[in-house]
């Protein structure tokens, strides 16, 4: 479970820090790759090169180091493990205090975290720690330990690292439970067709293709085998998503088409042109000699129908982006035959196209309708895929 994994060591400041290093070492020999973040207190108990030479990467110690490692850091990772976590770390991360790097990251990532207290046995029995590491449950946070065993200055009781090839168990664990897609296959579509005027011009929209990112890497990260198929280039794809990169809607619906028949769910978040140009030309049209006063459209394909009507046929989710009125959706979810209808409203603030957030309605077969708040697009993608999850099984 931990091969290829992305792992986040947290090292915080308390004698139990050098376990760390034999922790790391657990995870590299499992396979993961691990970035070792410290702060500046666990420097007091290990010396980071000790980290940096079984991660084989140099740890992050100081947040002002790089352009922005907290957020680097936040997004490679596939989970975060703090061990040892000391009261203070506990702390600051329960209450959202971002004051070192450490903090920092695990406040700008959405990635599962598995804390492994340990500190003495009056500071964790402390009613603040007890109230910090309710709200760390509450918050979604698994926690290791602390055992009861030796603690530092001859003091024996609860408070103790938990067994470092238990806190590796656990990581795998997590990780384990969040691969719920594992040997399903996906086609996600994403981006804003592009329909050639002349070799120069298209007729586009202003679909910036993160939600269909977001679907795709989410489903990927779950276990799923994934294919996206977009008009967008991106940078950093995660592991298990194969990039079609197309132009068109013939060309998407092409993609598409040919794979749909073996795939269990067909998610289409891109913005198809409903009308392409009757003739591309094949020269540059010339301003001095010619103009151009009209443009003669003939329809696309409807990439989504041609899916709806295979049989048997995968798990068909579609998006609708209205402005202003999502009443319409759900006859139109009905009407297009979808499992799933995702309707945004891309004349709110913070939703719809270019925005790293959606506030999105989605409406299911039935037309029963589920109005989600305000939430990242990662959060809309992963939330959706438990709806796809569900209709799957
Ligand atoms: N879609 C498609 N092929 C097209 C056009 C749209 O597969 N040629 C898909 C989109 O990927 C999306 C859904 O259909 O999942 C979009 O529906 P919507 O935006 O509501 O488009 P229309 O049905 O054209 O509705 P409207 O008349 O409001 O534009």
């Amino acid at each position: 479970m931990l091969r290829g994994r992305r792992v986040v060591l947290g090292v915080t400041g308390g004698v139990a820090a050098y376990k760390a290093a034999y922790l790391a070492r657990r995870l590299v020999e499992a396979g993961a790759e691990v970035r070792a973040i410290m702060t500046p207190s666990a420097r007091h108990f290990i010396g980071p090169h000790t980290l940096t030479a079984i991660t084989g990467t140099p740890v992050i110690t100081d947040l002002f180091s790089g352009v922005s490692p907290h957020t680097e850091l936040a997004r490679w990772a596939d989970i975060i493990v703090i061990a040892p976590a000391t009261a203070a770390t506990i702390g600051r991360i329960a209450n959202g205090v971002s004051s070192n790097a450490l903090a920092a990251t695990v406040l700008a990532s959405e990635r599962p975290l598995v804390v492994a207290p340990a500190m003495h046995t009056e500071m964790w029995e402390h009613p603040a720690t007890q109230r910090n590491m309710e709200t760390l449950r509450a918050d979604g946070v698994t926690v290791v330990g602390p055992a009861v065993g030796d603690l530092a200055g001859g003091d024996v009781g609860l408070g103790r690292l938990a067994d470092p090839d238990e806190i590796a168990e656990v990581v795998s664990a997590v990780l384990a439970a969040g691969r719920d897609l594992a040997g399903r296959s996906f086609i996600v579509t994403a981006g804003g067709t592009r329909e050639p005027i002349d070799p120069v011009r298209y007729i586009g929209n202003r679909s910036s293709g993160k939600m269909g990112f977001a679907i795709a890497t989410e489903a990927a990260r779950r276990g799923a085998d994934v294919r996206l198929v977009t008009t967008v280039e991106y940078s950093d794809v995660e592991a298990g998503v194969e990039v079609i990169a197309i132009e068109t809607a013939a060309e998407m619906a092409d993609a598409v088409w040919s794979r749909a028949g073996d795939v269990d769910a067909v998610v289409m978040a891109a913005a198809v042109a409903d009308f392409r140009p009757s003739t591309a030309r094949s020269d540059k049209i010339k301003r001095s000699t010619e103009g151009l006063d009209t443009i003669g459209l003939e329809p696309t394909e409807d990439v989504l129908a041609g899916v709806v009507a295979m049989d048997p046929r995968p798990v068909v989710v579609g998006f609708a982006a209205e402005a202003g009125d999502l009443s319409d959706a759900a006859r139109k979810a009905k009407e297009k035959g979808v499992d799933l209808l995702v309707a945004n409203d891309i004349a709110r603030p913070g939703s719809g196209f270019g925005s790293d957030t959606n506030e999105v309605t989605v409406i299911d077969r039935e037309g029963s309708e589920d109005r989600w708040e305000m939430m990242s697009k990662t959060e809309v993608a992963s939330r959706l895929l438990d709806r796809i999850r569900d209709l799957m099984a």
